[in-house]
């Protein structure tokens, strides 16, 4: 299913090289890119991608140098044509846009942010913001219009105070934040950010990040974000495409990736990551036993020993968790007893909470701990040797 806004490639090629047609069919009769190369001089950029980019949401594309990721988000506002293949966006196809549609679409519904800023020398930090708004305006009126919109955006990346400087009076930093509200400035709902924040010192880097994720929030624009970063991806990436040689290795969230890589060349990408703080309590839980508070210690018991698990979660009456219970807690119990009495409290956390800040819990308390959705409900369980397996896995590409 395809939404509005979407953008959706289909099999999307590029060669570069003085024949590209030629090449073409080589490419497709299986050629490597180093036999490409090797046998006709052509280079492959792009090779037969498709993927699907959501409307909203941060895609972010990683690979090594010359994987193709520039090559490919070039093709996303035509900078680059593709020697074969379909690039859609909200259902139209652009590549058959005319010059003046073209046009229309890079100006309105585009923004870029590059690795080296971009920025006009000779033009003040209020001017260089609002350039993608005078490119637009028809008037005076529209262009003291953009000014305001300009000043709102140099606030929004905290450069108040500085509109009237000139790019060469900033630092890296401020000038990457010029070249966000210049790109945010414009409205536009696609941005593309080719390496975006990779000349930064690590500190401002993660400060970006932050100012990045922050306005993602409020804005929810489709931002396609190219890193080598393996951290800045999983940070920022909803999804993330992994590239090598023209060709996408694997497209899936940080946690897919980092659980089930698909490839050796996927695999390497991810041998060093922090598992800690990709995988959530959601992903790895465990199903769990929940009873609720009105069954009797026998039914519970019964239930216990069907299964290979030794505790059960007890339920309330909205089937919020009110404590857990073992075998030896149920043994100790009359027929009678109530479940809530005689349960112990238990640590719990939101399926959405990393590793990392799980493990801490698992000292308050013996108990597994219970993972609950947004509302409260329990959905499965977490014992610390699990979520100590899961932190020192190595996760191992699949054979064949
Ligand atoms: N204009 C061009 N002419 C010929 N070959 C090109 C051109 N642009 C890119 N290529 C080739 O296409 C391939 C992909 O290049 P691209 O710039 O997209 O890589 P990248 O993943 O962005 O690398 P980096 O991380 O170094 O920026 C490379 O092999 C490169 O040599
Ligand atoms: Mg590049």
């Amino acid at each position: 299913m395809t939404a509005m806004g979407d953008i959706v490639l289909r099999k999307v090629t590029k060669i570069f090289g003085p024949a590209p047609a030629r090449a073409l069919e080589t490419l497709r009769a299986g050629a490597s890119k180093e036999e490409l190369l090797a046998q006709t001089g052509h280079t492959i950029g792009v090779r037969e991608v498709s993927l699907t980019i959501e409307a909203g949401r941060c895609f972010v594309v990683m690979g090594l140098s010359g994987s193709g990721k520039s090559t490919l988000l070039r093709h996303l506002n035509r900078l680059i044509e593709p020697t074969a293949g379909e690039i859609l966006f909200d259902g139209q196809d652009i590549l058959r846009f005319d010059s003046d549609a073209l046009r229309r679409f890079r100006r309105d519904r585009t923004s870029m942010v590059f690795q080296h800023f971009a920025l006009f020398p000779h033009k003040t930090v209020l001017d260089n913001t609002a350039y993608g708004l005078d490119l637009r305006a028809r008037d005076r009126a529209a262009r003291r219009a953009g000014r305001t919109t300009a000043q709102h955006w140099i606030e929004r990346v905290g450069l108040s105070g500085y509109e009237a400087q000139y790019p060469g009076q900033l630092s890296g930093g401020m000038r990457q934040r010029v070249g966000l509200a210049r790109a945010l400035a414009t409205n536009a709902e696609i941005l593309l950010m080719d390496e975006a924040f990779s000349a930064l010192d690590p500190l401002i880097r993660r400060d970006m990040q932050d100012q990045l994720i922050r306005l993602q929030t409020e804005l929810r624009r489709t931002i396609v974000f190219i890193t080598h970063d393996l951290d800045e991806a999983l940070r920022l990436g909803d999804r993330i495409a992994i590239m090598n040689a023209g060709a996408i290795e694997q497209v899936g969230s940080g946690e897919d990736i980092v659980q089930r890589p698909a490839s050796e060349y996927v695999a390497r990408f991810i041998e060093d990551v922090n598992r800690g703080r990709v995988l959530t309590a959601g992903a790895v839980r465990l199903e769990a036993i929940v009873v609720r508070e009105n069954e009797s210690p026998q039914a519970v018991l019964a239930r216990l020993h069907a299964q290979p698990l030794a505790v059960a979660y007890v339920a309330d009456a909205q089937g919020r968790l009110a404590g857990a219970l073992n075998e030896t807690m149920l043994r100790g119990a009359g027929p009678g007893a109530d479940l809530r009495a005689i349960a112990r409290p238990v640590p719990s956390a939101p399926a959405a909470l990393v590793l990392e800040r799980v493990l801490p819990l698992t000292l308050e308390s013996d108990f597994p701990v219970a993972v609950l959705d947004e509302h409260g409900a329990i959905l499965g369980m977490l014992p610390k040797d699990r979520i100590i397996a899961e932190l020192a896995a190595r996760q191992r590409a699949p054979r064949g």
